[in-house]
């Protein structure tokens, strides 16, 4: 059966950034035909530079370099820009809290903010190249913290406000930060999560960190630890709102941003400033069709990469009006997030698929009760959307009117890779169809031979891309080896796609150890290197299983030191031991205390088996390796599929 295609309406198509599918390929050829003219181009004609660049790539794989010799600054181009023409008063962050309560910040406020807490660093002694963590709240004041550290060329790490002080502390060790920037509190849900609490906590043990700047949000009960702790309102009263952006090396490093990988240890992935600043700059428009007077959300928090490049430097970049919202879809109610849309008047809509499912579970009469006519545009990320959850987003949503650009990248990649372009590529539901300009993906096999169409591979990018990481913070070794050797000369990204005949990219999800849960990526390495560090457990081993909205559940086989009872509170003490060491939103959906976990012959533990086993209950494949299969019969949930698994173990031995 022909994939069900739904073309842009030639109004949107009229209106729109690129226009036409024949617009699209001839910007697809030209950057594929003369990649260096075609980055540099626009680098020139979109970025600000205090000094020109002299080279657009450097490229010693797998090293890039872009824009050599040129010096910007991304905050002078997020802000400073734009204050000479009518963007001076246009609001640039509208923001809502959970309580309803609103801020506008025009161009100009957000600028005068950002310059005088840059001046506040440096008047506390900081300067380029030093490190500064962010763990703050959804509000305006994460965003100036950001740009007042990029204004600076101060590289900054954000947390999402969800990680436990376990985690905090990793981050800032490995970062080596001797900066905070953090609030009282934020809020979820109408309870109160205890920022300063978890940064104190994790403080404890870093005697790096010099300073810490506290902003005040919910008026919580903290302790101020003096000469380290300071409230933001102190210092930036009265702080003078003249500091020039410094001029960067085009390849400065903007941020570091933590991810989690295939081992225990969260990975650094480091970006650098025009190259990072252009590409988000671009995809605003390729991908998001943004219009001057757009009203433009993004519902990711800033904690992660989405809301680096999509709530903060790409849209700021471009001058738009971007919605900032604190809080959860649905509250007070469930009907919250179209309750915004109606409200502001948002135009264009960016959110992943497991809150789409969500909102589908909900039902239909919360969008239904409210005008949703002023939507142009939707987008999704994170995870696969599957084809059901994309016909809701259309129709409910939508209104069979507003395309949906279904958006494939990765912390790693900095910004949108695969992805419609509105106005001129019909879409097919369920597929992020085809590459932006100047991308050039494939899907390959483990020897880095392209696949035929329509069947199963890996997914990589073959050539470099101007907002792609340089590197992982201070481990070049572990980046060669983890992106660039498990498949020749090219960039492996970890996931699994296929290629329709039409070139149609389908994503299809990770195929290393890396799950992920509602659209946050965790690493099964790093829940059982957490797991273990608890006094009961010996062994451990997590998995993802299917799950209808969350895309994917955690499931985490454990075993116990002797003695220890296998009790429901040990189960629940160990749930909760998870969200300490790495925070709530990694707790896992199961525990199951198991006598033995399943390992091959030379000891490795099979996890394979186990996502089987949880996936389908009942184990396939080969299992010839496997030690001791009396194990596995014993975790499979029911006895009745022993008889299967016992026939499938004979079928093995014969063959
Ligand atoms: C998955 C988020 C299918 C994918 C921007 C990728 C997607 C990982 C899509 C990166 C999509 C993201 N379709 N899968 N449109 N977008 N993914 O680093 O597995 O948090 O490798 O970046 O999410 O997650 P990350």
């Amino acid at each position: 059966m022909a994939d069900e295609l739904y073309s842009p309406t030639p109004e949107f198509s009229q209106r729109a950034v690129v226009s036409s599918r024949a617009a699209y390929d001839r910007l697809y050829r030209a950057a594929l035909d003369h990649p260096e003219e075609f980055w540099g181009d626009l680098a020139r004609q979109e970025l600000h530079w205090f000094q020109p660049f002299n080279k657009v790539l450097d490229w010693q794989p797998p090293f890039a370099k872009w824009f050599l010799g040129g010096r910007t600054n991304a905050a002078y181009n997020c802000l400073d820009r734009h204050l000479s023409g009518a963007r001076k008063n246009k609001a640039a962050i509208i923001w809502e809290g959970e309580n309803f309560e609103q801020r506008v910040l025009t161009y100009q406020d957000l600028f005068r903010r950002v310059s005088k807490l840059a001046n506040v660093l440096k008047r506390l002694g900081y300067k380029t190249g030093d490190r500064a963590i962010i763990y703050m709240p959804m509000v305006p004041e994460a965003a100036v913290a950001m740009l007042a550290c990029a204004r600076l060329g101060i590289i900054h790490s954000v947390v999402f406000g969800g990680f436990s002080s376990e985690a905090l502390k990793t981050r800032i060790d490995d970062l080596n930060a001797n900066l905070v920037l953090t609030a009282d509190a934020g809020q979820r849900r109408g309870r109160e999560i205890p920022l300063k609490r978890n940064m104190d906590a994790a403080l404890a043990e870093c005697p790096g960190v010099r300073h810490s700047i506290v902003y005040r949000h919910k008026g919580a009960e903290i302790a101020m630890r003096e000469g380290r702790d300071h409230w933001w309102h102190d210092l930036m009263f009265g702080a003078p709102e003249d500091c020039p952006a410094e001029a960067l090396d085009s390849e400065h490093p903007l941020y570091v941003l933590y991810t989690s990988g295939t081992t225990g240890k969260p990975k650094g992935v480091v970006h650098t400033t025009a190259g990072y600043l252009l590409q988000t700059h671009m995809t605003m428009q390729w991908v998001f069709d943004l219009r001057e007077e757009d009203t433009y959300w993004c519902t990711a928090d800033i904690g992660w990469v989405t809301g680096h490049s999509y709530i903060v430097y790409g849209p700021l970049s471009m001058g738009a009006t971007t919605l900032m919202y604190e809080g959860a879809p649905d509250w007070p109610e469930p009907d919250r997030f179209w309750r915004l849309i109606e409200k502001y008047r948002v135009n264009v809509f960016y959110t992943s698929p497991t809150a789409i499912r969500s909102f589908i579970r909900l039902g239909d009469q919360w969008p239904n009760k409210h005008d949703l006519g002023s939507l142009r545009l939707l987008g999704s990320v994170g995870e696969p959307i599957n084809p059901a959850a994309w016909k809701w987003y259309h129709q409910v949503i939508g209104k069979d009117r507003c395309p949906i650009v279904d958006t494939w990248w990765q912390t790693e990649t900095g910004a949108i890779m695969i992805s419609p372009m509105p106005g001129a590529v019909a879409t097919k539901p369920g597929s992020a169809t085809l590459p932006l300009p100047g991308i050039v993906p494939d899907v390959v096999d483990l020897r880095g031979e392209p696949v035929p169409a329509g069947q199963q591979g890996y997914l990589v990018i073959r050539r470099p891309w101007p907002a792609m990481f340089r590197t992982l913070y201070g481990d070049d070794e572990r980046y060669r080896q983890t992106y660039w050797t498990k498949i020749p000369d090219v960039y492996f990204t970890g996931d699994a796609a296929r290629r329709d005949a039409d070139g149609y990219y389908w994503v299809l999800g990770r195929v290393d150890d890396v799950i992920n849960v509602s659209g946050h990526r965790l690493s099964t390495m790093e829940v059982e290197s957490a797991m273990v560090r608890h006094a009961a457990v010996a062994e451990a081993a997590a998995v993802g299983r299917p799950h209808d909205l969350k895309g994917q559940a955690l499931v985490v086989f454990a075993t116990c030191k002797g003695g220890v009872p296998k009790s429901p509170e040990l189960v629940e003490e160990l749930r909760q031991w998870i969200g300490h060491e790495i925070g709530g939103f990694a707790r896992p959906d199961e525990i199951r205390l198991v006598e033995a976990l399943p390992k091959t012959r030379s000891g490795k533990i099979m996890r394979r088996l186990l996502r089987e086993l949880v996936t389908a209950d009942k184990i396939s494949g080969d299992t010839t390796t496997l030690e001791d299969y009396s194990v596995l019969l014993k975790l499979s949930a029911e006895g009745k599929e022993e008889e299967e698994i016992l026939e499938q173990k004979a079928k093995n031995t014969r063959s």
